[in-house]
């Protein structure tokens, strides 16, 4: 019996898959068909996947070609597959010609001509229409956005504004967009906004895009009012828009593997979280000059709270901020102490002291810790009493890791209700509020 293997994410079923499936069945007399997690389509930078697996899976079953459907987790699968089933005949379409010829040596590679003038891709972006990308700021992140945006299929990065023209004008240039000096036209060329300016000035551009009818990703942090958040997130949802808090780390897929690994029960109850995030700014830099909304808590906050509020929720019992200041009272250290129910947690950021950057979170039977850069998770263990007994995880962080916020976003955009669960509105709210409280215990009312 010859056995033929062929792999594929088969999303939005079409006449290219179809076709595919029929020849490699008649290449041999027993198909086995792998189809890819969502996981491992992400990792490997293909992103915005529309169908679950198990509807690809349905859809592939239906056309009645595959005797045997398996899951394709990982990248090097395929080689132990081939081994695993005996297969004589590996098969894709050509446009991956040459690139499998290493399993040649296992057995037969055979390269289907792949279907002219449609694929997924061409589907997705026919389906849901390309989405404009309007950007508020000029600042680094904004920079770092752009190229990721370019990795994300259905947007489009139209555009960008400023009240200083010079720096919208430098941008876009560089760019290669437009750069706006009026907020009604710039509202007109765009579908989606980022905003990407200075903190205080999020609100304003928030709600001024979602009067627009305008979706939006803002920056963290994204207010510094708990009333301002419940406020926008209100507008949004009363007008049907999506507002979404753009905390990377909250999005990439190593955090949420890491989230699933310590509440799977594998390190017992979780008691303890200790999260620690900092970066040495220059002293001249906004974060340390700005008395009123620079200083450590304000800009790196948002990342060390992030799993404090995943893991043991909002209902603390006790919040307590200790600061190490400047002279002129902002702060270059800042510890969070919180005390839960069953639990107690440490969130630690620093611009002006460095210290060790990791997140440990301790359970009853183990622990699992992330090292630095655990903000851009790409790999974390799990140790338990016994020393010897350590399991490793890895996952892939590809670029700056913007990508994957910007095609959650995307897919909220399109329809997928369940998007929001990676950073919920009421996590952004919570962190808002301690945003606020902080900012009053540091006398910075004059901000509110
Ligand atoms: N395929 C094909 N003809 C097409 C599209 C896909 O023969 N027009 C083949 C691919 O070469 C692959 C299999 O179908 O062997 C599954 O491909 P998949 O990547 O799932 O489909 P695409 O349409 O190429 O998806 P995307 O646009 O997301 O890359």
């Amino acid at each position: 019996m010859k056995k033929v293997i062929t792999y594929g994410t088969f999303d939005l079923f079409h006449e290219g898959h179809y076709r595919l499936l029929q020849r490699a069945k008649a290449l041999g007399d027993y198909l086995i068909v792998g189809v890819t997690t969502e996981a491992y389509d992400r990792t490997r930078g293909k992103l915005n996947v529309v169908d679950s697996l198990v509807t690809r899976i349905e859809n592939v079953k239906k056309t009645g070609f595959a005797d045997e459907i398996i899951i394709e987790e990982s990248s090097g699968q395929k080689f132990s597959d081939i081994k695993k089933y005996e297969v004589d005949i590996f098969t894709v379409g050509s446009d991956w010609v040459g690139y499998f010829d290493y399993l040649k040596d296992y057995c037969e590679v055979i390269y289907l001509e792949r279907t002219k003038n449609i694929s997924s891709t061409m589907l997705r972006e026919k389906n849901s229409r390309i989405q404009r990308i309007g950007i508020i700021g000029t600042g680094r992140i904004a920079d770092r956005f752009v190229p990721e945006a370019r990795q994300v299929s259905g947007v489009n990065t139209q555009g960008v504004y400023n009240p200083h023209i010079e720096s919208a004008r430098r941008f876009a240039e560089r760019w290669e967009i437009n750069a706006y000096e009026d907020m009604e036209t710039f509202y007109q060329a765009v579908d989606i906004v980022y905003i990407a300016s200075p903190h205080e000035t999020h609100y304003e551009y928030i709600r001024s895009a979602l009067e627009h009818g305008k979706h939006v990703l803002c920056e963290k942090p994204m207010v510094l009012q708990k009333e301002q958040a419940e406020k926008l997130f209100a507008c949004a949802q009363e007008k049907g828009l999506v507002l979404c808090e753009g905390i990377k780390t909250a999005y990439c897929p190593g955090f949420h593997k890491l989230l699933g690994i310590a509440c799977s029960g594998t390190i017992g109850s979780i008691r303890n979280v200790e999260a620690c995030f900092t970066k040495l700014e220059a002293s001249e830099s906004r974060e340390l000059t700005d008395r009123v909304y620079g200083g450590s808590f304000t800009e790196l906050g948002s990342y060390v709270m992030l799993p404090v509020l995943k893991l043991f929720g909002k209902d603390y019992k006790s919040v307590r901020f200790d600061s190490i200041r400047d002279g002129s009272g902002l702060d270059l250290f800042t510890k969070v102490s919180l005390c839960y129910p069953t639990g107690i947690a440490t969130a630690t950021c620093g611009l002006g002291v460095k210290s060790e950057g990791r997140l440990l979170i301790a359970g009853t039977r183990g622990y699992l810790v992330a090292e630095a850069p655990w903000w851009k998770t790409s790999y974390f263990e799990v140790h338990y009493e016994d020393a010897g007994a350590v399991e490793k995880y890895s996952e892939r962080f590809l670029g700056d890791g913007l990508r994957y916020e910007i095609s959650d976003f995307l897919s909220m955009i399109n329809g997928n209700k369940n998007g929001g669960f990676k950073l919920s509105r009421g996590e952004s709210v919570e962190l808002a509020g301690l945003m606020e409280r902080f900012m009053r215990e540091n006398g910075r009312e004059r901000s509110f």
